[in-house]
């Protein structure tokens, strides 16, 4: 994968969550090819180390860090070492998510609610405040919260994901307003329907095999019915979502704050 270089990040620094995952791996390319140096951090440490790897072609610095951030330690320990080998970090994208079992709002089981809201709610709520002390001391920068079209119309079956995605662009929107006067912008990004990747893959099987009203048994189907919901009728990109995340981070969003981009297709 070599992404298309627009907006110009070079001497600048931004730490990925979730930066094994589709969205944070393409994101990492985004800013690697326009110049940034790059921190990934993960639970995944293989799938993080190619990562690291496949960066190497745009020669920028990279850093990896094994970080489980629904520990605050382990969050505050990365923030730290990013600092130590790669100095100041300028933007910080908080991505790392889970997608939850489906099931109907009756049968949703106690420990995966728990779960879902501990990654992606206090998860968020752990790098957010890491990145505001981190990015207020450095005298400013940007922050973009992956949220999900989930947290703006929450789909059947995903009663703990829509919870938690509506609570990432409720957080974005009060950091905003904090953390305007030191100079951070704090916005969201709500993708939709991204495809290929594990999240896509994923949601299609298991919306079949709920076997509600709204999704067909066969996963091929589900995905058919899915794409007929997007009035563009076509999956949008893992490099789409990095184009999203590269704009909000630009000083071309230098007026941007508390904002929730839809990158949905239409829907
Ligand atoms: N792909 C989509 O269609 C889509 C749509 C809307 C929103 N999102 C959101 O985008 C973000 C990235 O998703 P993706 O598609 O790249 O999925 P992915 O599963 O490929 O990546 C998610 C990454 O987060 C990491 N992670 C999970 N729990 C963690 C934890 N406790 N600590 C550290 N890392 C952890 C995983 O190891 C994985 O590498 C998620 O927040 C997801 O909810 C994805």
């Amino acid at each position: 994968m070599t992404a298309k270089a627009t907006y110009q990040f070079a001497g600048k620094t931004i730490l990925i969550t979730g930066g094994a995952g589709d969205i944070g791996k393409a994101t990492a390319h985004r800013f690697a090819a326009n110049g940034a140096g790059v921190v990934l951090l993960d639970l995944n440490e293989a799938k993080m180390a190619d990562v690291a790897e496949e960066l190497k072609e745009y020669n920028v610095p990279v850093a990896t860090f094994s970080c489980d951030v629904t520990a605050a330690d382990d969050v505050a320990k990365a923030f730290s070492g990013a600092v130590q080998q790669l100095g100041q970090i300028h933007y910080v994208f908080n991505n790392a998510g889970y997608q939850g079992v489906f099931a109907k709002t009756d049968e949703y089981p106690e420990d995966d609610f728990q779960k879902v809201i501990n990654i992606n709610v206090v998860g968020v709520f752990h790098v957010l405040k890491a990145a505001a002390q981190h990015l207020r001391d450095a005298g400013g920068g940007a922050i973009v919260n992956t949220a999900s079209y989930a947290g703006v119309v929450s789909p059947p079956n995903m009663l703990a994901y829509g919870a938690s995605k509506f609570a990432v662009i409720g957080m974005t929107q009060t950091a905003a307003k904090d953390l305007a006067p030191y100079g951070i912008r704090v916005n969201s990004l709500s993708p939709a329907l991204i495809g290929p990747g594990f999240m896509w893959t994923r949601q299609t099987e298991l919306q079949a095999a709920v076997g509600s009203q709204y999704f067909d048994a066969n996963p091929k189907v589900v995905e058919q019915q899915m794409i007929d919901s997007v009035p563009m009728r076509r999956l949008g990109s893992l490099e789409e979502v990095a184009n999203g995340v590269a704009f909000l981070m630009s000083e071309e969003a230098s007026y941007i704050t508390g904002f929730n981009l839809e990158i949905t297709g239409g829907q």
